[in-house]
């Protein structure tokens, strides 16, 4: 390989974010992200207007990055982009736009994995783990344990068998009257609440999660209160919120400790939107300290769905000669 600093721009238009960043030699020079106010009003992401925002932010979402890194276009070596998983419709303006852009400057394209991508993270911040190291996946759609042996060598050895981590969070968020998307939400009323009450803890073998029991118990719990007394989400909402965060924190944890046994991996990370709950942040670092691991979150920037952990993939991807064809069509759904 030469002298000249590899430099990779990076695209992301999963879901509801559009996003664009710069990696140069593994240094994130520039993270842009245009939020979709758009999905408030109905409660969720409508994929037909994600699509069409992601359309409208593309271009100088990708030119503010660009700008940002202090990068021509024409030092660019790569152009990375989110192809699976997502919403399709989403997934095929970010992809169409990389292809085109990469085309244009006769450079490569790199699709990416966005599940890996949330992993790859935790190799932007400065103190990076080593690998072999583990990681604990949680976002809006997926929860996974990784076992990551290195950048481009990964393993799913533990996921939910229904709802995410993330879901489980802006589902019971739902049920306490709070609108989309609760998780950050409930983290905020949790923060002057206590864990007064107690929901059902799954039983699950192996490494696995399941959320949707959580759910259901929350629900049978609110209806029951309910009954006697009408206001009784109103009048205990920090506390109630504290007790959902709980629940679906121990439920993360108690599995990320049996990984660690299991796999005798102590270097173990936190990924993904749901990394930003200000509880999981700290119950994980406390059980990293407790247990003698050594632990790695990522700032909040970068837990959220964004761009540079696809530029940040993208360059290791690049190092691998990783490259895709121009006929590669993204996916909703991906193997890992
Ligand atoms: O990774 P992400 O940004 O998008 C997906 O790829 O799904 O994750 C979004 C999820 C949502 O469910 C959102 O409610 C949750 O992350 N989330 C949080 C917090 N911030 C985002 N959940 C709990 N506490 C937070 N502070
Ligand atoms: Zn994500």
């Amino acid at each position: 390989m030469s002298d000249k600093p590899i430099t990779v721009l990076g695209i992301e238009s999963s879901c509801d974010e559009t996003g664009a960043s710069v990696c140069q030699d593994g240094t994130i020079l520039s993270n842009v992200i245009a939020t979709q106010e758009v999905h408030r009003q109905y409660g969720g992401v409508v994929p037909e207007l994600a699509s069409r925002a992601h359309m409208q932010h593309i271009v100088p979402v990708v030119q503010k990055a660009l700008e940002k890194a202090g990068i021509n276009a024409r030092q660019l070596n790569a152009v990375a982009f989110t192809s699976a998983p997502g919403l399709i419709g989403a997934l095929l303006v970010g992809s169409g736009f990389a292809k085109s852009f990469a085309l244009s400057l006769n450079i490569p394209i790199i699709s990416v994995h966005h599940m890996k991508a949330h992993v790859l993270a935790n190799m932007i911040p400065e103190q990076k783990p080593d690998f072999p190291f583990l990681c604990l996946t949680v976002s809006g759609g997926h929860t996974q344990i990784v076992m990551c042996s290195a950048p481009n060598q990964m393993e799913v050895i533990g996921e939910t068998i229904d709802d995410a981590a993330g879901e489980a969070f802006d589902k019971s968020a739902k049920l306490l009257g709070l609108p989309y998307p609760g998780g950050p939400l409930i983290d905020k009323l949790a923060k002057t609440g206590k864990p007064e009450f107690i929901f059902a803890e799954p039983q699950i073998p192996n490494l696995d999660f399941s959320f949707s029991g959580v759910k259901t118990s929350i629900l049978y719990f609110l209806q029951a209160q309910e009954k006697k007394d009408a206001d009784f989400i109103k009048k205990n909402l920090p506390d109630l919120a504290a007790s959902i965060q709980e629940r679906i924190i121990t439920i993360l944890l108690k599995k990320v400790k049996k990984a660690v046994a299991q796999t005798g991996v102590k270097q173990v990370c936190l990924a993904g939107g749901v990394a930003a709950n200000s509880g999981l942040r700290n119950a994980f670092k406390s059980l990293g300290e407790e247990s003698g691991w050594k632990t790695f979150i990522p700032p909040l920037e970068y837990c959220t769905d964004n761009a540079a952990m696809i530029a940040m993939t993208g360059y290791y991807q690049y190092l691998d000669e990783q490259f895709s064809d121009l006929s590669v069509s993204p996916s909703a759904k991906a193997s890992w």
